[in-house]
C-alpha cells in the first residue's frame, strides 16, 4: 500500500473519531507532554488505535494524541514522538504529521529538550529555532516523490515561518521571557555527540543539538504548513561543562521549566 493510501486511512479514522477540526498540530518532545494535560475536553486516541501508524515496541505507554480546545485553539497534540534512533525509518516519523496535514491543520508547533551547543546558553532556557542543519544525512522525502504530498523539491529558506517567529518573540517579551533564538542542529543519536563533533557543531553554526524535530519540520514543509519550533535547552552539549552528559539531567531540567514552558506555548497559541 502507497504512503498516500496510508495516510488517508488514518485520517479517515481520525475523522469519524475527533469531535471537531484541529487547526494546530502540536509536537510534544521529552518532558514537556504535560501540555497536553492542559487541553480542555481531551479527546484521547492511543497510537496504537490509529491504522497504519508506527507500531511502538516501547512497553508501557506508546504515546497518544489529545485532540481539544488550548487558548481557545483547537489542536491536536502528539503526546510522545517516534524517534528515528529508536529504529523508525523516516517514513514512520514523519507519518503523524503527513496525517496532521490531511486532517487540515496548516500550523504545526514542534517542540524537543535539546543540548545547548551556544556557550552563552543556560540549561533551562527556551529557544526558537531559527533554522536547521540535518546532520543525519538521511530525509524523509527520499523515494519516488508523491506530487499529491508536495513538490519533488522543496524549497527550505523559510522552514521556520518569519512571523511565527516574529510572533513567539513578542508573546516571550510580553510576558517578561528571556527567550534564546537560534539553529538547532539534527545529530540520529542515540549517543550525545563526543566534545569534538560539538566543536564542529559549534563552527558550522549550531546553537543547539538534538535527536528529533528536523525530520518532522522537513515533512510539513513538503506539506507547505507554517512550522514553529521551540527547544527546550536541557543541558549543555558534551565539553562544554566539565560533569558527563545523562538523560537524568535532561528529565531534571525539562521537569523544572514545564511551567514556564507550558505558559509560554499557550501565550503563543492564544496569540496565533
Ligand atoms: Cl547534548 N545532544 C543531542 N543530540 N540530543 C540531546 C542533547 C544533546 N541533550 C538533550 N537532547
Amino acid at each position: 500500500m502507497d504512503l498516500y493510501t496510508k495516510i488517508n486511512e488514518a485520517s479517515k479514522y481520525l475523522k469519524l473519531k475527533l469531535k471537531d477540526v484541529p487547526t494546530v498540530g502540536l509536537v510534544l518532545g521529552s518532558g514537556l507532554g504535560v501540555l497536553a494535560d492542559d487541553i480542555q475536553e481531551p479527546q484521547s486516541i492511543p497510537y496504537n488505535e490509529i491504522p497504519h501508524f508506527p507500531i511502538s515496541t516501547v512497553a508501557g505507554h506508546a504515546g497518544e494524541l489529545v485532540f481539544g480546545r488550548l487558548k481557545g485553539k483547537l489542536v491536536l497534540a502528539m503526546k510522545g514522538r517516534f524517534h528515528y534512533y529508536e529504529g523508525y525509518s523516516m517514513e514512520e516519523v514523519t507519518f503523524p504529521i503527513r496525517v496532521m496535514k490531511e486532517l487540515g491543520i496548516n500550523t504545526v508547533i514542534v517542540t524537543n529538550a535539546a543540548g545547548g551547543a551556544n556557550r552563552s546558553f543556560t540549561p533551562g532556557d527556551l529557544m526558537i529555532i531559527e533554522d536547521h542543519i540535518n546532520f543525519a544525512f538521511d530525509n524523509p522525502l527520499m523515494g519516488r516523490n508523491d506530487e499529491r504530498l508536495g513538490v519533488r523539491f522543496p524549497d527550505m529558506s523559510n522552514a521556520y515561518d518569519k512571523e511565527l517567529i516574529k510572533l513567539a518573540e513578542a508573546v516571550a517579551s510580553n510576558i517578561g521571557l528571556k527567550v534564546q533564538k537560534g539553529v538547532y542542529t539534527f545529530f540520529s543519536g542515540p549517543t550525545y555527540e563526543t566534545p569534538a563533533e560539538i566543536k564542529m557543531a559549534e563552527v558550522l553554526g549550531s546553537d543547539a543539538v538534538g535527536m528529533s524535530t528536523v525530520p518532522e519540520v522537513m515533512a510539513a514543509v513538503h506539506g507547505k504548513m507554517r512550522v514553529l519550533g521551540i527547544s527546550c535547552i536541557s543541558n549543555m552539549a558534551a565539553g562544554i561543562l566539565p560533569q558527563p552528559l545523562s538523560h537524568e539531567e535532561v528529565i531534571e531540567t525539562t521537569q523544572r521549566v514545564k511551567e514556564q514552558f507550558k505558559t509560554y506555548i499557550k501565550e503563543i497559541l492564544k496569540n496565533l
